[in-house]
């Protein structure tokens, strides 16, 4: 069950990380490919952003020292290829080998990347790529992406309540929507 509190929090930090990069039209282009099931590849980001950070909450008690910043957007970034992978032709017709590089071309050419994030997105998909990750935090979001592909594959709501958090904030931060406003600011109205 999605506790509201802790869905609130990792939102919070998802958007204050990854801020610039979910307020680009090139982003929310990601909102209209689909990645698993019904997940489009957004909310499948967003999701795999939020696994990472749990994973990283666990093992910074355990004394593990984490980027939680890069961590979040190269997660947010790791699957920024951009095209529908469902339809075949020659583009992509490999997709699971090389979308790793095309989203990683893209994001450089789109964003600032850091070491930590293009890793990230480079290493995601190991071991069907054969790099394996550099850094622990490519290691933690490509652990995270293999767990929301199941739980997105078996239709499992892993991402709405974050995704209308993280809506609920860039509508705030776009001035779309005031804080007196937010218990009328239905789900539906910022999709
Ligand atoms: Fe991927
Ligand atoms: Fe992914």
């Amino acid at each position: 069950m999605v506790d509201p509190i802790t869905e609130y929090r990792f939102a919070k930090e998802i958007f204050r990380h990854g801020k610039d990069l979910i307020l680009t039209e090139e982003a929310q282009r990601m909102k209209s490919f689909i990645q698993h099931g019904t997940t489009s590849v957004f909310e499948h980001t967003v999701s795999v952003a939020k696994y990472s950070l749990k994973m990283a909450n666990f093992l910074e008690k355990l004394g593990a020292r984490i980027d939680r910043r890069s961590l979040v957007r190269g997660a947010l970034l790791h699957d920024y290829f951009l095209y529908d992978w469902h339809e075949k032709n020659e583009y992509h017709n490999l997709h699971g080998f090389t979308h790793p590089g095309r989203a990683l071309r893209n994001a450089i050419r789109d964003f600032d990347i850091n070491d930590i994030e293009s890793d990230i997105i480079r290493k995601h998909m190991f071991p069907l790529t054969p790099l394996p990750p550099k850094h622990i935090e490519s290691t933690l979001v490509c652990i995270a992406d293999k767990i929301c592909a199941v739980l997105e594959t078996f239709k499992i709501d892993i991402c709405s309540y974050i995704i209308y958090r993280i809506n609920l904030h860039r509508d705030i931060t776009k001035g779309r929507v005031r804080l007196g406003q937010i218990k009328k600011h239905n789900k539906e109205a910022v999709n």
